[in-house]
């Protein structure tokens, strides 16, 4: 009974104070917002004193001076492997020192040689491979150049702001200089924000001359394209991770993930920057094509139509100036050079690929395990069954909830005795009851987030009154990850998963549902400075834990909050959204957006979380999810059950020809999932990444490229009889619809004609997709079946692909045990050969190779390997012509073999 109660609590106070979003600040609410976009252009009072100037192999530093108020600065440009310029600004002698993240970057960068190319009193021109910066003393400003062309100037617009810290002014000095009244301590609704350090915000803007669009800045429920925002007009972007309830669409407010990176794109050049900073941050967008007035006046008036840009204002509440310009000059290039700072998502295992089933909540053990026999008796593929907060004893995370959940090894052993896996929930707060053991050890060694007068902080989540962990104490840290070892953890298992949520961190009673700005982490620490990094020092932990656990298994952990560097420790999903078609559309754009900022591992609730979907939007969803790389339904405790096996027979068969999609494509996303680990490519693609050279995508967000070989497209709307799809790549390229092979040309927009039972989705001509047919009830039953080829000839009868093979789970991949091939098709003659000289010892043989696009009149094939020698193979055409099947090759994948067509 009282632990119902609490449950009630807990969540009606979740609704009531969450419900709209008068409870999130807009810019014009947040004192350093308001001072920071106050800054007015072209007159900027920052100067370089060049006559301090450094110069070493790989650094430029000098002092940077505010001319108005005396203060100084340390400023730098250093040069990093792989085409990127750093600029960094931190005081001389500050008041206190000022917070760099601990997390984000993916270890120490390695620095380049810099060459000093030119040297006056007015500039220094620094060269690294092609790239230039020329650094301007008055006004600082510094204009970067890819082979001699400005791709990025920053300072450009004199927006350059660094607030030192300095002593508050006394009674009488404040009147004489008025400051912004949140400038020293601001209010929120009920709450108050005591800024014992008083204003440090820092800002520049970043000029990208050329450029047609900006992409990034993810976590938004928005578009992919960013828009332009400006005071008057849209709020700037907010990077904050907050818990949004019933988040917004088309909108720039903040929801549970911050990444600060900036891609700007013309069909000429991408250049990037990120923007390094932990604390809550604003980004102004102006994007010229959108007819700022500015710009449109100085046309007019110079009867000139000048070359389009997009200018990028970021804001952060404190911390200090690290700017990383990504050069390009491809969106490739720049996606890989975040890459390479930030890191990529190690290769997950194979299951984690597969089908998720999560439900707020499943009951009971019972529940659990008739959720899967059903999905067994309706011939459904799942591979992970879910439990969200209520398994637990009374939210007090790493316990079980004893009558419900009696005998959660039996649970757990019966899920894998058929092939599938468990995630359970633990989130960071941490329940206040006395004998609760983590909550006494927390007490007992001073684990806990502190207020700002340095006692533990209480906030109210879903346990009620609850303190939170401060993964910034190295202490904290350890004892976190060892409470997912096996004998901590009683119960799990080695098969049992982690998911992080409420870790932005969410506080039901706090400002914007939130922690108070002015608590204290270990090293003294404000939240304020933190904020951003706080889930991802969590997920990292939970990897490390898990790690720790079971070292030769690879984690999966899904996590809420993120920030830049969460990919290499977790997946994410965007969140609460709600079963509406403007949700599933969404979804794409929204995981576009993190692939962009380094994180494909991502997901949207399928058939979203609020609110009860109508069966055929259930079923659109599914059928668009199959191409997003986390693929989970996931839904709120007060909806209906919607799990695919209880609805009508018509239905049940669209959702299984979908799930079975996505299983016959397992090899796939795997294959991609190791290029991304191996090369920093994201696993899904907006169109603009493969086709930069095309003006016509760069709007296209409704499409998404799975890798290089697949284009799905969304269909988001109710009744919908035709589905308008973009095929790019001019005439010569090819594209084969997924499911019936019908060839169209991509020479732009296709109507194409769609019941229910379609899906929208083509193979690129020119690519080969490795692809196991056979139906199965899990993936891990699927680990010995043999691969079909499929084959999709380009329009000079040509298609390669890979084909990445290993155990699925340990790291035996890092010391070569893995098998990476090279298939290609030329001259009528199928191939595989090994990329790497490493091995498998795997049975996985080749069952069929299907060409898409073959020319008629094939009567037969020759298959050679070194231990078959020569034998000969039936082919087939289907009966429409559209496909040529070449039957039981029955050759091993690990031998290298060709297959002629006659
Ligand atoms: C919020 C999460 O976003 C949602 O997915 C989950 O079901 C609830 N918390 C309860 O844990």
């Amino acid at each position: 009974m009282a632990l119902r109660r609490i449950l009630i609590t807990a969540s009606s106070l979740y609704f009531c104070l969450a419900v709209d979003k008068n409870n999130f600040k807009t810019c014009d609410q947040s004192s350093f917002c308001r001072r920071l976009r106050n800054v007015k252009p072209d007159n900027s009072k920052y100067e370089l004193d060049l006559s301090s100037l450094q110069v070493t192999d790989d650094s430029i530093e000098a002092k940077l001076v505010n001319t108005e108020v005396g203060a100084q600065f340390k400023f730098s440009l250093t040069a990093i492997n792989g085409n990127i310029f750093r600029v960094q600004v931190d005081e001389v002698n500050p008041l206190y020192t000022r917070y760099r993240p601990q997390f984000a970057l993916n270890g120490e960068v390695q620095l380049a040689k810099l060459q000093i190319l030119d040297r006056n009193k007015d500039s220094v021109t620094a060269q690294y491979a092609d790239n230039k910066a020329v650094i301007s003393a008055r006004p600082f400003k510094i204009d970067f150049f890819k082979k001699d062309s400005l791709v990025s100037v920053v300072n450009g617009r004199g927006l350059f702001t660094f607030e030192h810290y300095r002593k508050k002014p006394a009674e009488g000095e404040a009147e004489q200089a008025p400051e912004d009244p949140g400038a020293w301590e601001e209010n929120f609704k009920s709450h108050h924000d005591s800024k014992p350090k008083g204003p440090s915000a820092v800002g520049l803007d970043v000029t990208f001359p050329g450029a047609l669009r900006a992409y990034g800045l993810p976590e938004h429920g928005d578009r992919l394209p960013l828009r332009t925002t400006g005071p008057g007009g849209v709020d700037p972007y907010r990077l904050y991770n907050l818990d949004v309830f019933e988040y917004e669409l088309d909108s720039t407010m903040a929801i549970y993930g911050s990444v600060p990176v900036v891609h700007a794109h013309s069909p000429k050049h991408t250049v990037g920057v990120f923007w390094h900073n932990a604390a809550e941050t604003w980004v102004d967008i102006n994007n010229s094509k959108d007819g700022n007035v500015m710009s449109s006046l100085v046309n007019l008036v110079s009867g000139s139509k000048s070359e389009s840009s997009v200018e990028a204002h970021f804001m952060s509440e404190s911390g200090v100036v690290d700017l990383f310009v990504l050069m390009g000059p491809s969106p490739r290039d720049t996606v890989r050079q975040y890459a390479s700072l930030t890191g990529v998502a190690p290769l997950p295992q194979y299951f984690t690929l597969a089908y998720h089933q999560c439900r707020w909540n499943y009951n009971d053990e019972d529940d659990v395990t008739s959720v899967v026999e059903n999905f067994d008796a309706h011939d459904m593929p799942v591979d992970i069954m879910w439990l969200d907060i209520e398994y637990t004893d009374g939210k007090k995370y790493f316990t079980w909830d004893k009558i419900k959940f009696p005998h959660p090894d039996v649970m757990i052993g019966n899920l894998t005795s058929t092939g599938r896996k468990l995630v359970v929930i633990i989130d960071p707060h941490i329940k206040r009851e006395s004998g609760y053991f983590l909550h006494e050890d927390a007490l007992a060694n001073d684990y806990y987030v502190k207020t700002k007068e340095g006692n533990v902080y209480e906030g109210w989540c879903w346990p009620g009154s609850s303190s939170y962990l401060d993964f910034y104490d190295p202490r904290t840290f350890d004892y976190y990850k060892g409470l997912y070892a096996l004998d901590k953890f009683v119960g799990t298992t080695n098969d049992v998963n982690i998911w992080n949520d409420m870790n932005e961190p969410s506080v039901f009673n706090g400002p914007e549902i939130t922690m108070p700005k002015d608590c204290l982490h270990y090293g003294g620490w404000e939240h304020r400075d933190i904020h951003n990094e706080y889930p991802l020092a969590q997920s990292t932990a939970t990897f490390q834990g898990l790690l720790e656990r079971s070292p030769n298994r690879r984690p999966f952990i899904l996590t809420r909050g993120h920030f830049a560097g969460t990919q290499r420790s977790a997946a994410i999903w965007t969140g609460d959204n709600a079963a509406e078609w403007s949700h599933l559309a969404i979804s794409y754009p929204m995981c576009l957006s993190e692939a962009l900022g380094g994180i494909s591992f991502c997901g949207a609730d399928v058939g979203g979380f609020f609110n009860n979907p109508d069966v055929e939007l259930l079923q659109r969803w599914y059928q668009a999810a199959i191409w997003l790389p986390f693929f989970r339904a996931h839904a709120h405790i007060d909806t209906r059950r919607r799990e695919p096996y209880l609805f009508n027979e018509d239905v049940r068969n669209r959702i299984r020809a979908a799930l079975r999609l996505r299983y016959a494509h397992l090899p796939l996303w795997y294959t991609l999932f190791w290029e991304h680990e191996t090369t920093g490519d994201p696993v899904i693609r907006p169109l603009f990444y493969s086709y930069p050279s095309d003006e016509n995508v760069v709007d296209i967000d409704s499409e998404l490229l799975v890798g290089d070989s697949v284009l799905a497209k969304a269909i988001s709307e109710a009744g919908a009889s035709t589905a308008s799809v973009y095929l790019p790549g001019g005439s010569d390229e090819y594209w084969y619809d997924v499911e019936d092979f019908k060839l169209y040309r991509g020479t732009g927009n296709f109507n194409i004609p769609v019941t229910l039972d379609k899906m929208v989705a083509f193979y690129r001509g020119g690519s080969i997709i490795p692809r196991k047919d056979r139906p199965r009830r899990a993936s891990s039953l699927m680990h010995e079946d043999p691969y079909t080829l499929y084959v999709a000839l380009d329009s000079k009868g040509s298609a390669s692909g890979r084909l990445y093979v290993d155990d699925r789970e340990s790291y035996g991949y890092k010391n070569g045990k893995y098998l990476y091939l090279h298939l290609r098709f030329e001259n009528g003659q199928f191939s595989s050969s090994p990329i790497d000289k490493t091995d498998y010892p795997t049975k996985e043989w080749v069952e069929r190779v299907v060409i898409l696009g073959a020319p008629k009149g094939t009567v037969g094939a020759n298959l050679s390997s070194r231990s078959m020698g020569t034998v000969r193979l039936e082919t087939s055409y289907s009966d429409d012509g559209r496909a040529l099947v070449v039957r039981k090759p029955g050759v091993s994948i690990r031998e290298a073999f060709t297959i002629k067509l006659n």
